[in-house]
């Protein structure tokens, strides 16, 4: 299966999910792949460097249509990956947006799924709702939406529950969706509003697990690790942890 980690809002915690959620998979033995679908490209940052050339990122499967397959890379103790480029930012402007190029991604999975049908895909998207971004969310079989704790990133919320909602007819399915809090912070009460309003207005699909803030997971990243190799003990591992179980458990994570 696929899930792709969207929000059009910044900083919200959209790789530091997809990364963590990828390698507590990876330590259960799930074989997994994570795909950098953002021109900001810090996943592949955080493997150590994007490619040099474009043509061993996923942009190479716009313009020439490589295959999926062909761009994939080792990534040591996690499973396969696919970087980005700062090119990537092109397929916003220069391929249109038919209906072509919205299923380019999901054309190029079907052959990758068929050779590795086990495998779990995780795509880190842009923050914004542009071609990238509706390229994931078609190719994906779910959503997690990251939601920082705090009131704009509510806002943010509604307005993806929205857009959810204007492309089922298109999509001709519900998007399955999990709103995750992020960064929350049990000293602010404005973190158990925001909770509290999430639940209120999204029900089951807010997921009961949060993620604390936490000085383990902003450092992580900058020690290039995932946060299982930096601080195995730390409330974010735990909290990251919890997540994968309380996901699998529900089958919206699953091979
Ligand atoms: N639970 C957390 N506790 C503390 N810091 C966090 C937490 N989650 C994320 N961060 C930090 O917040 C910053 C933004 O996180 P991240 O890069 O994951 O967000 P993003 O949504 O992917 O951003 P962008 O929209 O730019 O792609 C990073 O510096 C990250 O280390
Ligand atoms: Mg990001």
């Amino acid at each position: 299966m696929r899930v792709a980690v969207f929000n059009q809002k910044g900083g919200v915690g959209k790789t530091t999910t997809a990364l963590n959620l990828a390698a507590g998979l990876a330590l259960g033995f799930h074989p997994v792949r994570l795909i950098d679908l953002d021109p900001q490209a810090h996943l592949s940052a955080i493997r150590g460097a994007p490619p040099a050339d474009w043509r061993q990122s996923i942009y190479a499967h716009f313009p020439e249509s490589t295959p999926l397959h062909e761009l994939e890379v080792d990534w040591e103790g996690l499973g396969r990956f696919i970087p980005s480029h700062s090119e990537l930012m092109k397929v916003d402007s220069a391929f249109g947006k038919g209906p072509e190029v919205l299923e380019r991604l999901n054309r190029g999975m079907r052959d990758l799924d068929r050779s590795a049908p086990r495998r779990l895909t995780i795509i880190d998207c842009c923050p914004y709702l542009g071609v990238l971004a509706l390229n994931a969310i078609f190719a994906a079989d779910g959503l997690i939406v990251p939601v920082s704790s705090d009131y704009l990133s509510m806002r943010g919320a509604e307005q993806i529950e929205r857009t959810l909602k204007a492309l089922e007819p298109v999509l001709r399915r519900r998007v399955e969706r999990r709103y995750l809090l992020t960064r929350f912070d049990r000293r602010r009460r404005m973190s158990f509003e925001v909770e509290s309003r999430m639940r209120e207005s999204f029900g089951r699909d807010v997921c009961e697990t949060t993620i604390s803030e936490n000085v383990a997971v902003a450092e992580s990243p900058a020690v290039n690790r995932h946060i299982f190799a930096h601080a195995a003990s730390s409330r974010g591992a735990e909290d990251y942890a919890k997540l994968i179980d309380e996901l699998s458990s529900q089958r919206f994570l699953r091979g």
